[in-house]
Protein backbone atom coordinates (compact mmCIF):
# COMPACT_ATOMS: atom_id res chain seq x y z
CA UNK A 1 0.00 0.00 0.00
CA UNK A 2 1.60 3.66 -0.93
CA UNK A 3 2.05 6.42 1.51
CA UNK A 4 2.39 9.68 1.94
CA UNK A 5 6.46 9.35 1.73
CA UNK A 6 6.40 7.55 -1.23
CA UNK A 7 6.94 4.22 0.46
CA UNK A 8 4.81 0.97 -0.10
CA UNK A 9 4.95 -2.85 0.13
CA UNK A 10 6.42 -5.03 -2.32
CA UNK A 11 5.36 -7.88 -2.14
CA UNK A 12 8.05 -10.20 -4.06
CA UNK A 13 8.06 -14.47 -5.02
CA UNK A 14 11.29 -15.18 -5.81
CA UNK A 15 12.14 -18.88 -7.53
CA UNK A 16 14.37 -20.30 -5.02
CA UNK A 17 17.04 -23.10 -6.24
CA UNK A 18 20.43 -24.71 -4.80
CA UNK A 19 20.97 -27.84 -7.07
CA UNK A 20 23.36 -29.48 -4.16
CA UNK A 21 20.34 -29.35 -1.68
CA UNK A 22 16.94 -29.18 -3.12
CA UNK A 23 15.08 -31.83 -5.15
CA UNK A 24 13.61 -28.70 -7.30
CA UNK A 25 13.37 -25.59 -7.71
CA UNK A 26 10.53 -23.61 -5.38
CA UNK A 27 9.13 -20.17 -5.13
CA UNK A 28 9.60 -18.29 -1.29
CA UNK A 29 7.57 -15.02 -1.04
CA UNK A 30 8.86 -11.65 0.90
CA UNK A 31 7.32 -8.55 1.16
CA UNK A 32 9.64 -5.53 1.58
CA UNK A 33 9.32 -1.82 2.08
CA UNK A 34 10.49 0.52 -0.60
CA UNK A 35 10.49 3.47 -2.34
CA UNK A 36 8.89 4.13 -5.74
CA UNK A 37 12.16 5.55 -6.98
CA UNK A 38 14.07 2.04 -5.35
CA UNK A 39 15.54 -0.01 -8.11
CA UNK A 40 14.42 -3.95 -8.27
CA UNK A 41 18.25 -5.14 -7.29
CA UNK A 42 17.01 -2.45 -3.88
CA UNK A 43 14.38 -4.66 -3.11
CA UNK A 44 16.57 -7.73 -3.52
CA UNK A 45 19.41 -6.43 -1.48
CA UNK A 46 16.91 -5.56 1.46
CA UNK A 47 15.70 -8.95 1.23
CA UNK A 48 19.29 -10.37 1.41
CA UNK A 49 20.69 -7.89 4.45
CA UNK A 50 17.44 -7.86 6.41
CA UNK A 51 15.31 -11.15 5.75
CA UNK A 52 17.13 -14.19 4.29
CA UNK A 53 21.05 -13.91 3.68
CA UNK A 54 20.55 -16.74 2.08
CA UNK A 55 19.57 -14.88 -1.49
CA UNK A 56 21.68 -15.18 -4.21
CA UNK A 57 21.70 -13.26 -7.33
CA UNK A 58 24.91 -11.25 -9.22
CA UNK A 59 24.91 -7.73 -9.20
CA UNK A 60 28.08 -5.02 -9.78
CA UNK A 61 27.85 -1.89 -11.24
CA UNK A 62 23.97 -1.41 -10.36
CA UNK A 63 23.95 1.37 -12.73
CA UNK A 64 23.15 -0.59 -16.39
CA UNK A 65 26.59 -1.28 -16.91
CA UNK A 66 28.48 -4.54 -16.44
CA UNK A 67 25.39 -7.00 -17.27
CA UNK A 68 25.47 -9.30 -14.52
CA UNK A 69 21.97 -8.71 -13.20
CA UNK A 70 20.16 -9.71 -15.65
CA UNK A 71 16.62 -12.56 -14.56
CA UNK A 72 13.30 -12.63 -15.51
CA UNK A 73 11.04 -9.89 -13.97
CA UNK A 74 7.19 -10.66 -14.44
CA UNK A 75 7.64 -12.96 -17.36
CA UNK A 76 10.47 -10.39 -18.91
CA UNK A 77 13.73 -10.44 -18.77
CA UNK A 78 15.05 -7.42 -17.37
CA UNK A 79 18.35 -5.47 -15.49
CA UNK A 80 17.24 -5.75 -11.85
CA UNK A 81 19.25 -2.40 -11.32
CA UNK A 82 17.22 -0.89 -14.37
CA UNK A 83 13.53 -1.44 -13.04
CA UNK A 84 12.58 1.10 -11.12
CA UNK A 85 9.99 -0.18 -7.97
CA UNK A 86 7.25 2.40 -9.81
CA UNK A 87 7.29 0.55 -12.72
CA UNK A 88 7.36 -2.93 -11.70
CA UNK A 89 3.63 -2.70 -9.54
CA UNK A 90 3.48 -4.54 -5.59
CA UNK A 91 3.05 -8.37 -7.10
CA UNK A 92 6.57 -9.52 -8.23
CA UNK A 93 7.93 -12.80 -10.03
CA UNK A 94 11.42 -13.13 -10.12
CA UNK A 95 13.28 -16.38 -11.45
CA UNK A 96 16.53 -16.97 -13.67
CA UNK A 97 16.44 -16.56 -17.16
CA UNK A 98 15.35 -19.19 -19.08
CA UNK A 99 17.37 -21.32 -21.41
CA UNK A 100 20.70 -20.86 -18.87
CA UNK A 101 21.70 -23.77 -16.34
CA UNK A 102 20.69 -22.46 -12.97
CA UNK A 103 23.79 -22.15 -9.99
CA UNK A 104 21.47 -21.30 -7.70
CA UNK A 105 18.90 -18.94 -7.16
CA UNK A 106 18.77 -16.16 -9.66
CA UNK A 107 22.33 -16.65 -10.61
CA UNK A 108 22.95 -18.67 -13.44
CA UNK A 109 25.73 -20.27 -15.58
CA UNK A 110 26.77 -17.95 -18.09
CA UNK A 111 29.56 -20.36 -19.50
CA UNK A 112 27.93 -22.19 -22.44
CA UNK A 113 26.66 -18.40 -23.56
CA UNK A 114 30.31 -16.83 -23.55
CA UNK A 115 31.39 -20.54 -25.17
CA UNK A 116 29.11 -19.33 -27.83
CA UNK A 117 30.29 -15.76 -27.94
CA UNK A 118 33.67 -16.43 -28.29
CA UNK A 119 32.60 -18.93 -31.53
CA UNK A 120 31.74 -15.77 -33.82
CA UNK A 121 35.39 -14.67 -32.91
CA UNK A 122 34.57 -10.94 -31.69
CA UNK A 123 37.50 -9.28 -31.76
CA UNK A 124 39.22 -7.41 -34.94
CA UNK A 125 40.53 -9.29 -37.85
CA UNK A 126 43.12 -7.93 -39.74
CA UNK A 127 46.57 -8.87 -41.01
CA UNK A 128 47.84 -5.70 -42.20
CA UNK A 129 50.61 -4.25 -40.67
CA UNK A 130 49.45 -1.73 -38.67
CA UNK A 131 49.33 1.61 -39.20
CA UNK A 132 51.49 4.50 -37.67
CA UNK A 133 48.61 6.01 -36.23
CA UNK A 134 44.99 4.71 -35.95
CA UNK A 135 43.06 2.88 -38.87
CA UNK A 136 40.94 5.43 -40.10
CA UNK A 137 37.16 5.38 -41.20
CA UNK A 138 34.22 7.58 -41.69
CA UNK A 139 31.56 8.57 -39.51
CA UNK A 140 29.74 6.67 -42.28
CA UNK A 141 31.61 3.77 -42.09
CA UNK A 142 31.67 3.65 -38.34
CA UNK A 143 27.68 4.65 -37.80
CA UNK A 144 26.79 1.48 -39.82
CA UNK A 145 28.25 -0.79 -36.52
CA UNK A 146 27.33 1.59 -33.52
CA UNK A 147 24.04 0.29 -32.08
CA UNK A 148 25.30 -3.25 -32.27
CA UNK A 149 28.79 -1.59 -29.93
CA UNK A 150 26.25 -1.63 -27.43
CA UNK A 151 26.24 -4.86 -26.41
CA UNK A 152 26.90 -5.49 -22.95
CA UNK A 153 26.91 -9.24 -22.68
CA UNK A 154 23.67 -9.90 -19.93
CA UNK A 155 21.94 -12.70 -21.99
CA UNK A 156 18.61 -11.08 -21.86
CA UNK A 157 17.99 -11.46 -25.42
CA UNK A 158 19.36 -14.96 -25.47
CA UNK A 159 17.29 -16.10 -22.40
CA UNK A 160 13.95 -14.87 -24.12
CA UNK A 161 14.12 -16.58 -26.79
CA UNK A 162 11.97 -19.89 -27.55
CA UNK A 163 14.27 -20.74 -30.71
CA UNK A 164 17.06 -21.23 -27.64
CA UNK A 165 14.97 -22.77 -25.41
CA UNK A 166 14.69 -25.26 -28.05
CA UNK A 167 17.64 -26.17 -29.02
CA UNK A 168 20.63 -25.15 -26.30
CA UNK A 169 23.83 -25.49 -29.11
CA UNK A 170 21.95 -22.68 -31.14
CA UNK A 171 23.89 -19.88 -31.24
CA UNK A 172 21.64 -16.96 -30.30
CA UNK A 173 21.03 -13.54 -30.54
CA UNK A 174 23.76 -12.31 -28.44
CA UNK A 175 26.69 -13.28 -30.43
CA UNK A 176 25.32 -12.89 -33.59
CA UNK A 177 24.84 -9.00 -32.33
CA UNK A 178 28.38 -9.57 -31.67
CA UNK A 179 29.21 -10.99 -35.09
CA UNK A 180 27.31 -7.85 -36.59
CA UNK A 181 29.64 -5.24 -34.50
CA UNK A 182 32.50 -6.79 -36.56
CA UNK A 183 31.12 -7.76 -39.76
CA UNK A 184 29.70 -4.31 -40.48
CA UNK A 185 33.05 -2.91 -39.32
CA UNK A 186 35.17 -1.55 -42.11
CA UNK A 187 38.91 -2.12 -40.92
CA UNK A 188 37.50 -5.87 -40.31
CA UNK A 189 38.38 -8.61 -42.41
CA UNK A 190 37.33 -11.40 -40.95
CA UNK A 191 33.85 -10.92 -41.93
CA UNK A 192 33.36 -14.02 -44.39
CA UNK A 193 34.84 -16.45 -41.58
CA UNK A 194 32.35 -15.20 -39.57
CA UNK A 195 29.22 -15.53 -41.43
CA UNK A 196 30.88 -19.30 -42.44
CA UNK A 197 30.62 -19.79 -38.99
CA UNK A 198 26.89 -18.47 -38.70
CA UNK A 199 26.07 -19.78 -42.20
CA UNK A 200 26.07 -23.40 -40.42
CA UNK A 201 22.77 -25.05 -38.75
CA UNK A 202 23.38 -23.89 -35.89
CA UNK A 203 23.79 -20.17 -37.30
CA UNK A 204 21.72 -17.53 -37.87
CA UNK A 205 19.42 -19.34 -39.72
CA UNK A 206 17.15 -20.92 -36.43
CA UNK A 207 15.85 -17.33 -35.74
CA UNK A 208 12.48 -17.40 -36.64
CA UNK A 209 12.29 -13.32 -36.39
CA UNK A 210 9.96 -13.82 -32.67
CA UNK A 211 11.30 -10.36 -31.63
CA UNK A 212 11.40 -10.97 -28.08
CA UNK A 213 15.24 -10.57 -28.30
CA UNK A 214 14.66 -7.32 -29.18
CA UNK A 215 11.91 -6.43 -26.55
CA UNK A 216 14.43 -7.79 -23.74
CA UNK A 217 17.79 -5.72 -24.94
CA UNK A 218 18.17 -3.08 -21.81
CA UNK A 219 20.07 -1.27 -24.18
CA UNK A 220 17.95 -0.68 -26.72
CA UNK A 221 19.78 -2.69 -29.95
CA UNK A 222 17.24 -3.95 -32.80
CA UNK A 223 18.57 -7.10 -32.05
CA UNK A 224 16.31 -8.84 -34.57
CA UNK A 225 17.05 -6.10 -37.33
CA UNK A 226 21.03 -7.47 -36.56
CA UNK A 227 20.41 -10.73 -36.99
CA UNK A 228 18.14 -9.72 -40.37
CA UNK A 229 20.99 -7.74 -41.69
CA UNK A 230 23.54 -10.71 -41.11
CA UNK A 231 21.07 -13.21 -43.14
CA UNK A 232 21.29 -10.92 -45.70
CA UNK A 233 24.88 -10.44 -45.89
CA UNK A 234 25.31 -13.81 -45.92
CA UNK A 235 22.35 -14.67 -48.04
CA UNK A 236 24.18 -12.27 -50.94
CA UNK A 237 27.62 -12.85 -50.03
CA UNK A 238 28.50 -9.11 -49.07
CA UNK A 239 28.28 -6.53 -46.08
CA UNK A 240 27.15 -3.95 -49.08
CA UNK A 241 23.59 -5.26 -49.50
CA UNK A 242 22.51 -5.51 -45.97
FE1 LIG B 1 22.08 -7.94 -23.50
FE2 LIG B 1 21.13 -6.55 -25.60
FE3 LIG B 1 23.59 -7.58 -25.66
FE4 LIG B 1 21.52 -9.19 -25.81
S1 LIG B 1 22.08 -7.63 -27.32
S2 LIG B 1 23.32 -9.52 -24.56
S3 LIG B 1 20.06 -8.18 -24.47
S4 LIG B 1 22.84 -6.00 -24.28
FE1 LIG C 1 14.91 -15.52 -31.08
FE2 LIG C 1 15.04 -12.97 -31.49
FE3 LIG C 1 15.26 -14.62 -33.52
S1 LIG C 1 13.69 -14.00 -30.08
S2 LIG C 1 14.02 -16.33 -32.91
S3 LIG C 1 16.67 -14.43 -31.85
S4 LIG C 1 14.22 -12.66 -33.51
FE1 LIG D 1 25.60 -4.05 -13.63
FE2 LIG D 1 22.93 -4.23 -13.36
S1 LIG D 1 24.45 -4.59 -11.86
S2 LIG D 1 24.09 -3.95 -15.18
Amino acid sequence: MATATGTRTIHIKVKRYQPDKDAKPYWQDFAVQAEGNDRLVDVLNKIKWEQDGTLTFRRSCVHGVCGSDAMRVNGRNRLACKLLVNDIGARVTVEPMLGFPVIRDLVVDMEPFFAKYEKVKPYLMNDEPAPRTERLQSPEQRERYDETTKCILCGACTGSCPSVWANPDWVGPASIVNAHRFIFDSRDHGGAERMQILGDRNGVWRCRTIFNCSEACPRGIHVTDAIEEVKRAIMFGTTDIA
